[in-house]
């Protein structure tokens, strides 16, 4: 038996499987999963891959934003390769501006000509390293933040000044952004700064974390904001509004929060939308982001996929107050957030080392948000580049992939395909943490299949277990042809650097048609995704 599978069944995960696939099977699988694309479930909205990037450390202003005078090869001031890479792994969505900022936020601020714009406060002004200055240029504002959009062809996702600005100053911002040419003043005003068409934004955040940095408001409180925020909303384009949700990482997972907002809605039109963050927080653990043993990586899986039970609490809380459910999740708010101590450069405040830790954590992340498909409307990772849970890194002429961003590249796949049950045996694994043990899923997995095209996506969490695996595809379904694609290292705290960018990266993986099933191996700390068509 080889070593790596001994492994795996050491731990105890598979025996039962394994006994059962020696029985059936030419190739001896240690696992086995049992997929039926005949009976294909909710649509996975491509929105699930969405992006979320912030006024905050080096986000805006040389991760996005290099200016048009830059040596760095750049559209209209934009970082070209930002928008190139956007582009490649299909980028559905982009919310902006923030975040905090976004709740101190005045929109005209960052319209009109860019020398006259005013240098304003900045809300990270006080996480800055002391000395150091965070103030705000408005050079980037709405006009630079759409011709993004449109360049990457993503959709925009404006979240709205609610803590400190009023419903006026947002019903302007909607019909600057949404109102046809020649009608109201504010479309000639939106002309006169270069762009004659609407922007068509439809989706608005109403408000950031109002129980923070949005308001420090209380459930009802803010129900009512919403209320007046609403009410009089300029629909000249058909409105996805979006409420702030809870702080799903809470030690309570928030419940609080839901049940006082939608008691505080009564009476009211629901919001399409209910915003719900959900950090894997290791700030007020030692736990560092570039350097770790198994207790650090098992502990940071560990956490994350406790957003599995965060999404079903709020969804069935969510159902107390609607049955038709009419409200879906939109999870604007993920990623890994480590203490300080790894940022690329001092001022470029949360930014951090995203190591094949991270990759794996979102490739377990996607399965959940891919196995509750019917309930989430959007997620927005936190943050796109140079902050938390970043798919590049970028300073000055420097810029890197980071393992994450592969992990988007992987499973673009699933964007808008159907979501296909999985049933999946493998049991989980005794896992050490800080705590001592835990149980870790030994494997996680999720498929969708459009149009004849069947995609899985599988994680290994297991730095000690390789095991080979034999998909079984139900109910006369055949594959024709089949191709993988697997991302690993040898090493659990790989990563990208600008000096060695390509150290994670994804390459080819063999996988088997057999009559019914498909064959592959599944190395230890992989993500690996298998496309195959159907006869
Ligand atoms: O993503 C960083 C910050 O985390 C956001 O500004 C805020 O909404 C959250 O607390």
């Amino acid at each position: 038996m080889p070593t790596s599978r001994r492994a795996f069944l050491k731990t105890g995960a598979v025996a039962t499987i394994s006994a059962l696939a020696a029985s059936r099977l030419a190739f001896a699988a240690d696992a086995e999963l049992e997929l039926s694309p005949g009976e294909p479930g909710a649509l996975i909205s491509p929105n699930i891959y969405g992006h979320f990037i912030e006024h905050l450390g080096g986000v805006i202003y040389d991760g996005i934003w290099v200016g048009r005078n830059s040596s760095i090869p750049n559209v209209d001031g934009i970082r070209k390769q930002f928008v190139d890479d956007m582009k490649r792994i299909g980028a559905p969505n982009l919310r902006w501006p923030g975040g905090c900022f976004a709740d101190g936020y005045h929109w005209r601020d960052g319209i009109g000509k860019s020398s006259a714009r005013p240098r304003t406060y900045n809300f990270w002004q006080r996480r800055m390293p002391p000395g150091t200055d965070a103030t705000e240029t408005n050079q980037f504002g709405i006009h630079e933040f759409m011709h993004l959009c449109r360049l990457v062809g993503a959709q925009p996702y404006v979240a709205a000044n609610v803590g400190s600005g009023s419903p006026a100053e947002f019903h302007d911002w909607v019909s600057y952004c949404n109102a046809p040419a020649a009608t109201v003043s504010l479309a000639d005003e939106r002309a006169a700064n270069g762009d004659t068409q609407p922007f068509g934004v439809r989706y608005w955040g109403v408000g950031n974390e109002s129980w923070g940095c949005g308001g420090t408001m209380r459930p009802g409180e803010y129900a009512t904001q919403y209320r007046k925020f609403v009410t009089q909303f300029p629909a000249y384009t058909e409105p996805f509004l979006v409420a702030t949700g809870p702080r799903g990482h809470s030690a309570d997972g928030d419940i609080g929060w839901t049940t006082g907002f939608f008691e505080g809605m009564r009476g009211a039109t629901p919001p399409d939308g209910f915003g719900l963050h959900f950090y894997t927080d290791l700030r007020p653990t030692p736990l560092k982001a570039g350097d770790f043993k198994a207790p650090e990586w098992y502990e940071v899986l560990l956490r994350g996929v406790r957003l599995e039970k965060v999404i079903e609490d709020h969804w069935n809380e969510l159902g107390k107050f609607d049955a038709s459910h009419r409200t879906k999740l939109v999870i604007d708010e993920w990623g890994v957030w480590y203490a300080p101590g790894s940022e690329i450069t001092p001022t470029y405040i949360l930014s951090e080392t995203i190591t094949l830790r991270d990759a794996v954590h979102t490739g377990l992340t996607f399965d959940i948000f891919n196995r509750h498909a019917d309930k989430i409307a959007m997620a927005n990772v936190a943050q796109t580049v140079n902050c938390i849970h970043s798919l590049f890194l970028a300073q000055g002429a420097h810029f890197v992939r980071t393992p994450v961003y592969h992990v988007f590249d992987m499973y673009r796949a699933h964007m808008g395909a159907r979501q296909v049950p999985v049933r999946n045996p493998v049991p989980d694994m005794n896992v050490p943490c800080l705590a001592g043990q835990a149980r870790l899923s030994g494997l996680s997995a999720s498929a969708s299949v459009r149009d004849k095209r069947l995609v899985v996506t599988l994680t290994n969490p297991s730095i000690g277990a390789a095991f080979s695996l034999r998909i079984r595809l139900t109910g006369g379904v055949r594959a024709r042809e089949s191709r993988g694609t697997i991302l690993t290292h040898a090493d659990m705290r790989a990563t990208n650097t600008f000096a060695a960018p390509e150290e994670v990266k994804p390459t080819d993986h063999t996988v088997k048609v057999a009559a019914d099933a498909l064959e592959l191996n599944v190395p230890k700390q992989s993500i690996v995704l298998v496309e195959a068509s159907l006869a």
